[in-house]
């Protein structure tokens, strides 16, 4: 059965009443449900990571590289600024899938960049909850395209 492993960065586990202007009121335990609900429709297997610490989520990724097929992404402001988180999608071999809550091309100036895109599989970004539903998506979809 093919894995993917979900992984959320920094202030994702406030969804819910962070900035629910932006991030609408569903919780980061809304969404891991919508999304295993998904993965059982797909006849996959998910698990969950979440942190606040950039390193945390680099050992993470690092894990999945021996143990899931793919990898959500969700990386929070890290999206903008972390090399480390870079270098990490870049070294594992699996497919990674970056996605957002909010469109982040349509926001502030800082947010138009994501460090980690160029070597992600691809972004989705705007579609709430459900960006991580398409994520999930894409990445089988990679998974499927592959030799
Ligand atoms: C976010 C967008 C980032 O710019 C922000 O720092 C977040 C959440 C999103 O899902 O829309 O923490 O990744």
């Amino acid at each position: 059965m093919i894995k993917v492993l979900i992984v959320n960065g920094p202030n994702l586990n406030l969804l819910g009443t962070r900035e629910p202007e932006v991030y609408g009121v569903v919780t980061l335990s809304d969404i891991e449900e919508l999304v295993r609900e998904r993965a059982g429709m797909r006849n996959a297997e998910v698990s969950f990571f979440q942190s606040n610490h950039e390193g945390a989520i680099v050992d993470a990724l690092h894990d999945a590289a021996g143990s899931c097929d793919a990898v959500v992404l969700n990386p929070g402001a890290l999206t903008h600024y972390s090399y480390s988180l870079r270098d990490a999608v870049a070294s594992i071999g699996i497919p990674v899938v970056e996605v957002h809550l909010s469109n982040v091309a349509a926001r502030e100036e800082f947010r138009a960049t994501s460090i980690v895109a160029p070597v992600c599989a691809g972004q989705i970004s705007g579609f709430g909850a459900e960006s991580y539903l398409l994520g999930l998506e894409a990445a089988l979809s990679v998974l499927g395209r592959r030799p």
